[in-house]
């Protein structure tokens, strides 16, 4: 019989990106390797120095190919000489909207012996995934700039949203709270108390959608505002946030920081019906490129959530486990240079315990 195969486009990107994607295609490697399936790994290029030396930032034909393959991992997005939002704008934001990767999934997870700022909460309290909806809101872009440079410059950006985007990230954040099997409870985080338009079409269509398809799904309500709250003070209240795209990037951030910083956090860029994109929260950190200090475990960890994308949950479990094993046991911190061993040698102790 064949192996089951899998195409993986890798974009290792900028700064310490390419350092942790190799510790990622490591772990990828050898779960492969352990769970009898076999990935093709194809690099591309893209990135702050392909920019530099060719003027492009993503060229014509890169979304076309990406879509021939069964998933992309990325490393990292953003470089010290380009100004910031080009290369974010061009390689990232217009991927995860030319391939309508429209779910930004984003698990809050402390892992054992992971040291959070939060007083008094262990790995039992710290464990909920937030659904970022990604590809509307004010990310699109839509608005503009009149009498630039004057005292009477106007600036707009608005947050737009139409029900169909709304509809499919709400959908997905049901579903996936009724898949996850805990506390079975999925929360919106808005404003409907100032944005009384887009959060109100928000607000009901989670009602609508939650009492017609989802009655075993309990529903819960809280403003962003106070959601950053509760997420430093009960954390415990949590199992899955779901929320438009601007709030999700802040609270992810501030998740991301209660599981032990930007060296774990992982999330996907997903499209249920089309190719999705993993990648770590944090950016490119160039202060500590190319000196094997990065905490990969973020990439690692991405790079599970892949494999479970693609149906390979037992290996995704393995890597999990393996990490798992590794921070309670190894790690002295989780941040960069101060974790009592390098890029390579965590990415090596993840590797012996798949
Ligand atoms: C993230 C990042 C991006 C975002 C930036 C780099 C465009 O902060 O993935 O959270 O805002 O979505
Ligand atoms: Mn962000």
């Amino acid at each position: 019989m064949s192996k089951k195969s899998y195409q993986i486009a890798v974009i290792p990107g900028d700064g310490t990106g390419s350092e942790v994607v190799r510790e990622g295609i490591k772990v990828l490697e050898a779960a492969s390797r352990k769970f009898g399936f076999k990935l093709n790994f194809t690099h591309f290029d893209f990135g702050g120095d392909r920019y530099l030396r060719t003027g492009e930032v993503l060229p014509e034909s890169a979304v076309g190919e990406l879509k021939k393959y069964n998933a992309i991992f990325l490393g990292a997005i953003g470089h010290p000489d380009v100004k910031p939002g080009i290369l974010e704008k061009g390689i990232l934001l217009r991927l995860r909207f030319e391939l309508d990767q429209y779910i930004n999934l984003r698990p809050v997870r402390l892992y054992p012996g992971v040291e959070t700022p939060l007083k008094d909460k262990g790995p039992q309290d710290i464990d909920y995934v937030v659904v970022r909806e990604n590809t509307g809101g004010i990310y699109t872009g839509v608005g503009g700039v009149t009498m630039k440079g004057t005292p009477q410059e106007i600036a707009v950006q608005s947050n737009v949203y139409c029900r169909f985007q709304v509809e499919r990230c709400i959908r997905y954040a049901f579903e996936y709270t009724r898949k996850r099997k805990k506390k079975m409870t999925l929360a919106l985080c808005g404003k409907t108390n100032v944005l009384t338009f887009v959060f109100d079409l928000w607000e009901r269509v989670f009602h609508e959608i939650g009492a017609e398809e989802f009655p075993d799904i309990k529903r819960e309500y809280y403003h962003v505002d106070a959601t950053c709250m509760w997420m430093v003070k009960n954390p415990e209240w949590f199992d899955v946030i779901v929320t438009d795209n601007m709030f999700g990037d802040i609270i992810t951030d501030l998740g991301a920081i209660t599981q032990g910083g930007m060296g774990i956090a992982a999330g996907g860029n997903i499209n249920p019906n089309g190719v999705s994109m993993f990648e770590p929260i944090g950016g490119s950190a160039p202060k500590y490129t190319g000196k094997n200090v990065i905490n990969p475990l973020a990439s690692i960890c991405s790079g599970g959530m892949m494999l479970d994308h693609l149906g390979e949950s037992q290996a995704a479990e393995a890597i999990e486990k393996s990490v798992m094993h590794v921070t309670a046991n190894k790690l002295k911190s989780l941040a960069a240079g101060k974790m009592g061993y390098s890029t390579t040698e965590v990415g090596d102790m993840v590797v012996s315990g798949v």
